[in-house]
């Protein structure tokens, strides 16, 4: 298994912990423990660095593998230890991060010791430097949690929140190899490219067991339509901070029946006569206003004028970005973006990468949101 061959080392920017990442030969991909340690799939990214900085924003993220064919950037939660290099074609190579105890040598400390730490959570809560989603503390490190058949000391060595429990110092999960699915990642168009991948809706995946899963994953319980907006004018205004206990920033609230009928403003509405939209053509942030977290569901997206125009959205926990993709939209219909897994959520961004596009009367960057899907303590 271990085929690694030490090819370079890739330095990166001031200020990144660990200032490297291995990069095996070409010729491989990796093949975590567990399909579901995949995270993110980018399918734009130009080199091997860029993956590795995406990788390197991730705090989930341990393991990168690059194709620089099809410029695709696969995350993973998985250390490279956890799981397997496999032989590929040519153009795709692993990269990870070689972790070591000092590394985690801040671990229950004081919160305030680790904010933006690379590899520990600065939990608010207990006060203390935390492991991070989906790992455990060894002794040492921060382990990645295990699966079905691995050993374990205690409950929180093996994957819990897959139903994985310790018992007789196994890691058990439930019967057969149901997986709940967090990979029941549904969309209705093909230009959407989010952090799933085909390979792991396959492998375990009956129709029975992605049945079951979906009724574990929250969906949509504050779904968002613009056309409750308190005190909201006839025509346009900015979305008050507070509106569907969310803080609003860059986003505005437009009747679509004042826009020009050549735009995508009415392509991008689900019920009249509002829609939210980006007034400046910037950045726009949805947070929580009172701190509870929610998993961020789906979203139905419009371009305004361009076509295609690319949006990227991060789904945010403490700072960090959690999970996420890349979508591409047009003019004349809706595009839903979803994600099962984007939970634990206090911040979604969402911003163009300047993509080109043709124009209609317009060439701005707006795009429009017809309806939003969250869902609060998920
Ligand atoms: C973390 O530190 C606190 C305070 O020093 C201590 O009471 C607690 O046992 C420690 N927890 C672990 C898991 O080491
Ligand atoms: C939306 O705009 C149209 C056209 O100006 C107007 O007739 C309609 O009343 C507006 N709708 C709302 C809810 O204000
Ligand atoms: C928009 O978001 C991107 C990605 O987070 C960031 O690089 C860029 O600086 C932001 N632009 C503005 C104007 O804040
Ligand atoms: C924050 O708002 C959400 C949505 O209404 C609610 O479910 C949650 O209980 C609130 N949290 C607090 C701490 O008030
Ligand atoms: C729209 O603006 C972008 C960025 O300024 C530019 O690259 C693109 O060529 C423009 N599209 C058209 C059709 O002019
Ligand atoms: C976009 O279209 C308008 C109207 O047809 C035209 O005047 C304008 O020059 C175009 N913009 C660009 C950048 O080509």
């Amino acid at each position: 298994m271990k085929l690694v061959v030490f090819v370079c080392l890739l330095f990166i920017t001031n200020g990144f912990q660990p200032s490297q990442f291995t990069l095996s030969q070409a010729g491989y991909q990796f093949q975590p423990a567990n399909n579901v340690e995949l995270i993110f799939t980018f399918s734009n990214i130009r080199t091997s660095a860029l993956c590795a900085i995406h990788c390197y924003q991730n705090i989930l993220c341990r393991t990168f593998d690059f194709d620089s064919s099809s410029h695709q950037c696969r995350l993973f939660e998985g250390s490279v230890n956890t799981g397997t290099l496999i032989s590929t074609v040519i153009t795709t190579l692993v990269g990870w991060i070689e972790m070591d105890a000092s590394m985690f040598s801040l671990y229950n400390a004081t919160s305030d010791q680790c904010i933006n730490n690379r590899f520990l959570y600065s939990d608010t809560i207990s006060g203390r430097c935390e492991c991070p989603t989906h790992t455990f503390y060894d002794g040492s490190m921060c382990s990645n949690q295990r699966f079905d058949g691995d050993t374990c000391t205690s409950n929180n060595w093996c994957r819990t929140g897959l139903n994985i429990n310790c018992i007789a110092s196994i890691c058990v999960g439930p019967t057969t190899p149901s997986m709940p699915s967090t990979t029941v990642t549904s969309y209705t168009s093909t230009t959407v490219q989010i952090s799933s991948s085909p390979t792991m809706i396959s492998t375990t995946a009956s129709i029975t067991s992605v049945t079951s899963a979906t009724t574990t994953v929250a969906t949509c319980t504050t779904l968002i339509n613009f056309n409750d907006i308190p005190g909201a004018s006839s025509t346009s205004g900015i979305i008050p901070n507070g509106y569907k206990n969310l803080n609003w920033i860059n986003a505005g609230y437009i009747n679509v029946s004042t826009t020009p009928s050549n735009s995508g403003y009415r392509a991008g509405v689900s019920t009249m006569p509002f829609v939210m939209y980006n007034p400046t053509g910037g950045n726009l942030t949805i947070t929580s206003a009172n701190g509870t977290r929610f998993s961020f569901d789906a979203v139905w997206l419009t371009s305004a004028w361009r076509k295609p125009m690319n949006i990227v959205v991060d789904a945010f926990s403490n700072g960090w970005i959690t999970s996420g993709g890349q979508v591409s939209l047009s003019t004349t219909y809706q595009t839903k973006f979803s994600c099962s897994f984007c939970r634990n959520t206090d911040t979604i961004t969402f911003y163009t990468d300047g993509s080109i596009g043709s124009n209609l009367t317009q060439n701005g960057t707006q795009f429009i949101i017809g309806k939003l899907c969250i869902s609060f303590g998920h």
